[in-house]
């Protein structure tokens, strides 16, 4: 199984750069392009929030007019920058996203990993959270399918990545319940978030936890005494996690990369099928 991630795609009206830099409907039209190119291709592309760079009906079109080309299926997910009923709006009635819950949160079951795709968000706030009802959903989720391999997707990521600012906060609240909660669903192979634009891992109830990085402006990463929050000009990217039969001795596995996004020149091959075809 390959699931791509993709996070962050900021998306506002068309014509309009971002922080007055930043075409970042231009980066998600070469995404797609990149992802398109993949053989094989992925299973699913799965969005973990801030979709938009706020929410609206208007923003939401431009994003499905780009996705649209993508030849994989896709999932969506909200984030802090998101509005869940002009989400309804505009994706409400796809399997994936539900219309009649307060939260829009769902299950992917149809891949060799099972998804189970949480939100963690306040409206109006950037900090997310994972209330006792969110929390109750997500254990009974996972108590349906104790022997299935999971991935457990939200925006915000539950652990503190060492940068300032906002995206330093991550959940405001319902992180240690989480944690305890996880830890006692050894099936979780992966927890995934977006939010603070950067690829960043770490350990996490019991798991290994992972921020993907964003398609439109990263984060620096800044750990000098002045704690700035910087845009860097670092090329966007994606998650690649591949569900493996043989990841590790002891058998299957979820094994996570980072593609950047961007005009390289030709790659040069040094191996094909194991043999060698460019001497040292
Ligand atoms: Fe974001
Ligand atoms: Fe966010």
């Amino acid at each position: 199984m390959i699931l791509v991630q993709i996070s962050d795609t900021h998306i506002d009206e068309p014509g309009t750069l971002v922080y007055g830099h930043f075409d970042t409907a231009r980066a998600l039209a070469k995404t797609v392009e990149v992802i398109n190119t993949m053989d094989p291709g992925p299973d699913l592309v799965l969005h973990t929030g801030d979709i938009a760079s706020h929410g609206s009906v208007p923003r939401y079109e431009a994003f499905r007019d780009i996705a649209d080309l993508l030849t994989a299926p896709l999932a969506l997910m909200p984030g802090n920058h998101d509005d869940r009923d002009a989400l309804r709006q505009v994706f409400g009635g796809t399997p994936w996203l539900p219309v009649t819950d307060d939260f829009l949160h769902y299950v992917i079951e149809e891949h060799e990993v099972r998804i189970i795709c949480c939100d963690s968000v306040i409206a109006g706030a950037v900090p997310g959270e994972m209330c006792g009802e969110r929390l109750a959903w997500l254990d009974q989720c996972l108590g349906q399918a104790p022997e299935r391999p999971t991935i457990v997707a939200l925006h915000h990521p539950p652990f503190y990545s060492g940068m300032t600012g906002s995206s330093a906060k991550g959940l405001r609240s319902g992180g240690e319940e989480l944690d305890a909660l996880l830890r006692r669903h050894s099936q979780v192979v992966r927890l995934i978030a977006g939010h603070v634009h950067r690829p960043i891992s770490t350990a996490f109830g019991g798991t290994v936890a992972f921020s993907g990085p964003t398609t439109c402006y990263p984060f620096g990463l800044d750990t000098g005494p002045e704690r700035l929050l910087n845009i860097s000009h670092e090329p966007p990217a994606i998650a690649v996690h591949l569900w493996l039969p043989d990841a590790s001795p002891a058998g299957p596995g979820l094994v996570s990369h980072t593609l950047p996004i961007g005009d390289w020149d030709e790659p040069i091959t040094l191996l094909k099928a194991g043999v060698k075809v460019l001497a040292t």
